[in-house]
């Protein structure tokens, strides 16, 4: 949530920053605005709403300074104004500051600062930031001295950047509990919360630690801990491509994207699975502990794995919808009991995991910082760990030395789908993997989904290739206003992704249920205005859900399903039918959303919402 980026060196800082700022305007789209230093002044640019609009702002400036930050916000403290926008200032405009994280004890501390004279101009808590430091610079000129004492004082967590008018050849960047990494290039030096943002100017990075100050020029950066020791590491080279955003021949980049599943699927099970008849290639390799960039793969031995009594998946959003897959999953194959919690859930509560636990952390992004935080009390508790994330140069993949990394490149569309079935591919590896390990599952059986699973990328092609029947269908239920997604078993997250989906393309109201639950209260909302959409393959459930599906009939809801080929029993029950190739019912999670998610996507486009950047939505949620 919120990107922060700064530039130093010889070129224009202005075109910089906002190159950078582009790369970043997935983590919020509320306001972006820039600082420069320019004979001597401070200079800020900032404008409410998309990037866009403050590149027409600075259209008609000619900045020509060569040092400056940015920022790209999602609001959490004021509304998205102008005046609540990134960089902020101090009473005299001679510190400017931007902000990612939360200030807890904005409050206090404002008033404190207006009782010695500090005039506000935002509701935002990160202005306190900008006084406080002016405060204690004016004590006695020292701007790292003045940036250290600050930070003591501040509460939560959050990443800094800020400049002064009086040191022009300096930024100072602050991370507390975040992630922020400092660019250095020839003359040059860049900072960003997410290296990708300055990928294509070097490949050169520090990535400052958990209470980190850094003191950036362009000829370098230093180190010092909030204690004011100073810290001494050499850069690393960012194993991060430049990435260039492309739709390609789509409209969306979330079409884009659902139409990749296919591929990453491929991608996927060709690096962990390249032959079935051997075991899933999790474990990490030999030579892959070298070196501080994170490697992909499992270092735990095989005694560990078989010693492990319970298994803590902690996720937020798609990635806790794709877990709750992952748990029917590993149960399954392995016995092994597994919990998944929300991980804003685990905040304040004593996690039961110990060191016989193995707690999974899925995250594409790698930065929610709800998932760190769990992921994080979780070892403290002595807990083995594990990651699944798209990103390997994440904060997540830093955390834990058992990694999954999930081969989608980089997803642009904040609503979730190529990640969503990767992490599901993920999950079904891993089940699998568990299971070899320990000598959990019948062989046969074992090969006959391996089997299964390689055919999956085949049969989601065959289901995209049905997309114009699914936009008939989607263009049938526009107009409606509220929508029920139901599912058993496997496919009762299914049901929950679903619906997350149209939430938040459509912003149409929908829930989802586990089919059994609805007689349970749910039934009581609907009625012939109500679309109810079933998820119904066949296997242990299916003949529950089919009645499931009978009651909301009775209810005169209108019918939507999304069933196997050739169901004969569908056409007495239901209004309109969305098909999927015949599946095993432990894999048809990977097939079944696939029509939810066009569906939701043909719906947002008819109603002509921003399908890629959502109202509210950020694509990496950064605060708790
Ligand atoms: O980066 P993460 O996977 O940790 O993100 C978790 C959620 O914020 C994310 O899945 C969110 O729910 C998406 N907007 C869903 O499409």
């Amino acid at each position: 949530m919120c990107g922060i980026v700064g530039y130093l060196g010889t070129a224009k800082a202005v075109p910089v920053l906002v190159s950078e700022l582009k790369c970043l305007e997935y983590r919020g789209y509320d306001s972006a605005g820039v600082a420069v230093i320019e004979e001597g002044r401070l200079r800020v640019l900032k404008a409410a709403g998309k990037l866009a609009n403050l590149e027409s702002l600075l259209r008609t400036e000619n900045a020509y300074a060569t040092v400056g930050i940015g920022h790209t916000r999602w609001a959490t403290h004021g509304a998205p104004t102008d005046k609540n926008a990134h960089p902020h200032t101090d009473s005299e405009g001679q510190i400017a500051v931007v902000h990612n994280g939360i200030i807890e004890n904005y409050r206090d501390l404002k008033d404190e600062l207006i009782s010695k004279g500090c005039k506000f101009a935002s509701d935002t808590d990160t202005e306190v930031v900008a006084h406080l430091v002016s405060t204690y610079y004016h004590e006695d000129n020292d701007m790292l001295k003045a940036v250290m004492t600050a930070v003591r004082r501040l509460k939560g967590i959050y990443a800094l950047a800020i400049m002064n008018v009086e040191e022009p050849d300096t930024i100072y960047a602050v991370n507390h509990h975040y992630s922020l990494t400092v660019g250095l290039g020839d003359n040059e030096s860049f900072l960003a919360s997410d290296s990708l943002a300055y990928r294509q100017y070097t490949n050169q990075m520090v990535r400052l630690d958990q209470s980190e100050i850094a003191v950036i020029t362009k000829n370098g950066v230093r180190l010092y801990g909030f204690d004011g020791a100073e810290a001494s590491r050499p850069p690393t080279a960012s194993d991060v491509n430049a990435f260039v955003a492309d739709k390609g021949q789509f409209k969306h980049f979330l079409h884009k994207e659902i139409s990749e599943q296919p591929v990453v699927l491929r991608q996927t099970l060709t690096k962990y699975m390249p032959d079935v008849n051997k075991p899933v290639l999790l474990r990490k390799a030999d030579t892959a502990s070298s070196g501080s960039a994170p490697s992909a793969g499992i270092s735990l031995t095989n005694m560990q794995l078989r010693g492990i009594e319970r298994i803590q998946v902690v996720a937020c959003g798609t990635a806790y919808h794709a877990s709750l897959i992952g748990k029917y999953i590993i149960e399954e194959l392995t016995s092994i009991p597994v919990e998944v919690e929300i991980a804003s859930e685990c905040r304040g509560r004593k996690l039961l995991v110990n060191e016989r636990t193995l707690t999974i952390a899925v995250s594409q992004s790698g930065e929610t910082a709800d998932t760190l935080a769990a992921l994080k009390d979780a070892k403290s508790r002595g807990s083995f760990t594990l990651g699944i994330t798209n990103r390997a140069d994440s904060h997540l993949a830093h955390l834990t030395s058992n990694l999954i990394i999930t081969q989608c490149g980089i997803e642009v569309s904040v609503a979730a789908t190529k990640t969503y079935v990767a992490q599901l591919v993920s999950f079904y590896l891993l089940a699998m993997f568990l299971a070899e390990e320990r000598d959990a599952v019948d062989p046969g059986r074992l090969l006959e989904l391996k089997k299964g699973l390689m055919l999956i990328p085949t049969l989601q092609e065959k289901i995209l290739g049905q997309e114009e029947e699914i936009r008939q269908a989607a263009n049938k239920y526009k107009s409606v206003q509220d929508v029920v997604f139901m599912g058993r078993g496997f496919n009762y997250p299914t049901a929950l992704e679903g619906a997350l989906k149209l939430k938040e393309l459509s912003y149409i109201h929908a829930s989802g249920y586990a089919a059994g639950e609805l007689k349970h209260g749910p039934i009581a909302v609907l009625d012939e205005k109500v679309p109810v959409i079933t998820i119904l393959v066949p296997g242990k459930v299916y003949e529950k859900t089919l009645s499931n599906a009978q009651e909301a009939k009775a209810r005169n809801a209108q019918m939507i399903c999304v069933s196997v080929e050739g169901d004969q029993n569908v056409h007495h029950t239901f209004d309109t039918i969305l098909t999927i190739p015949p599946v095993d019912e432990f894999l048809s999670p990977l097939l079944a959303v696939v029509p939810l998610q066009l569906f939701s996507y043909f719906i947002a486009e008819a109603l002509g919402k921003d399908v890629d950047q959502p109202r509210n939505l950020a694509k990496s949620v950064t605060v708790e």
